[in-house]
């Protein structure tokens, strides 16, 4: 028998999942557990719920679910909360956001209607186009962070929990750079105190859960926790943090062309991406401040994967261009197009285009669960700091100071995969597979 490498505490009790931003994306989530608790739907797109893992050689016949191989927490045992700017409670914000069918949401409507937003911690200069009057009132950011430490802890009490994990499903934050404030703790929290304007309403979040002791998960492409003082915090208190900006539609379909051509050494010429979506996630993205959060996050894959200063004769000067445009009329179903410029034997050009129709929220909704899932895991597991396995599902890893992230999503999947044989003293695999010719 195979010794756990780490001591994996079992996952009793209820696990509450608490989220800032009850928007599309999170209603989406909710519904979908709810409807797989029910037994009226399959959990598509999920992992923890779906996929296998390989132990031992190929000829072992060992492929057990990851659900059955690793301690995770039942859908039964998960109990929702969150904050947003307006009132509507889950139910009603997933009517307004038209995800899914108004006759499937009156079904789950007890569920849904169950979750009320707690008064969130906003401000306008970091989301410009929305506004709500569901937002707390501090004397500075350091009082605003106490409040939703208040939150987290009534929450767990009434609930009788016995785990929590934060997961940001809330809008984009306009774009900043680490400043000074974010360098260390100790100049965070005296930030804090001094309602310094570089700390993000996200940050306010990620600070208290972390001062809380619960694990924190950035499915936004904001700064958040990404910064020093953030890190310092998740070491000190032991606690797992990961993000950046859930991997979905064009981005996902990036990671798993550009390795393909790469495999393959065909050269790249250019990529233009474009996209039309209509939910809210569009309004604000409109705004140039939160689309340039966002447009980072999308444009560093390509480079990251491509490695041109390793190919410069196949991939240096590629050009690469994001667009992202509000188009009322689709709400969350995006369009998004690609053209692919590709260059072959002797020069020669070919072209890709994709035209993917995609729903944003439908693909989302399975990495909350399994980030959800996973971040549990690797709390009971003891492991603190940045999860990098967990690198598969986001645009933009978190990763070490000095490393650079691994974009690939099949070298991610492995990762993911091996992390998981590791914590239970399997052995890894590599895919060598000299042995079977022995
Ligand atoms: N759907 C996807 O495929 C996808 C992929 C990557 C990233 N994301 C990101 O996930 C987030 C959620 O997307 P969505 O489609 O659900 O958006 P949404 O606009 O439907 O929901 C976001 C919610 O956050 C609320 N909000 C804004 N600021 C807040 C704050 N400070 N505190 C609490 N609530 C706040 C808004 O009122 C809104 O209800 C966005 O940042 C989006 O960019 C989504």
């Amino acid at each position: 028998m195979p010794q756990d490498n780490v001591k994996i505490a079992s996952p009793d009790g209820k696990l509450g999942v608490l989220i800032p931003g009850i928007g599309a994306v999170s209603t989406t989530f909710i519904a979908g557990v709810e409807a797989v608790r029910r037994g009226a739907a399959v959990p598509i797109g999920s992992l923890t719920q779906l996929a296998t893992i390989r132990l031992g050689k190929r000829t072992d016949g060992r492929s057990p679910k990851i659900k059955d191989f690793v301690p995770l927490a039942g859908l039964n045992d998960l109990v929702f909360g969150g904050w947003d700017i307006y009132e509507d409670t889950a139910y009603e914000s997933a009517v307004n956001a038209k995800v899914l069918e108004r006759t499937q949401l009156d079904e789950l409507k007890s569920s849904l209607a169950n979750v009320r937003p707690m008064k969130a911690v906003f401000d306008q200069e970091y989301v410009r186009r929305i506004n709500g009057p569901n937002v707390k009132k501090g004397k500075n950011k350091m009082e605003l962070a106490e409040m939703l430490m208040d939150d987290i802890a009534n929450f767990r009490k009434d609930n009788d929990l016995s785990r929590l994990v934060m997961i940001w499903c809330a809008s984009t934050e306009v774009f900043h750079r680490p400043s000074a404030v974010h360098q260390t703790l100790q100049e965070f929290e005296c930030g804090l105190q001094k309602n310094d304007p570089e700390i993000a309403p996200s940050q306010i979040y990620a600070y208290a859960a972390l001062k809380s002791g619960v694990p924190f998960a950035n499915g936004a492409p904001n700064l958040t926790t990404d910064m020093p003082a953030m890190l310092e915090l998740a070491r000190e208190r032991n606690i797992p943090i990961c993000g950046k900006d859930f991997k979905t539609g064009q981005t996902f379909m990036k990671t798993l062309i550009a390795p393909g051509l790469k495999a393959r050494m065909l050269g790249l010429a250019g990529w233009f991406s474009t996209n039309i979506l209509g939910n809210r996630d569009g309004e604000v993205l409109e705004d140039p401040g939160s689309f340039k959060t966002k447009e980072e996050t999308k444009l560093s894959v390509l480079d990251q994967i491509l490695q041109p200063n390793l190919y410069p004769e196949l991939y240096k000067d590629f050009y690469h261009a994001v667009r992202i445009n509000y188009y009322p009329p689709r709400g969350d179903a995006k369009e998004g197009w690609d053209n692919i410029d590709i260059v072959g034997w002797l020069g020669y050009p070919m072209q890709i285009k994709i035209d993917f129709l995609c729903r944003d929220s439908i693909l989302a909704a399975p990495l909350v669960l399994d980030l959800v899932l996973f971040m549990d895991l690797a709390q009971r597991s003891g492991m603190r700091g940045i999860q990098e396995w967990l690198s598969f599902y986001f645009k933009a890893p978190m990763h070490a100071p000095g490393l650079y992230p691994e974009h690939d999503i099949f070298i991610q999947l492995m990762k993911l995969k091996n992390t998981l044989r590791w914590m239970r003293g399997e052995d890894l695999i590599t895919h060598l597979g000299l042995e079977y010719y022995d």
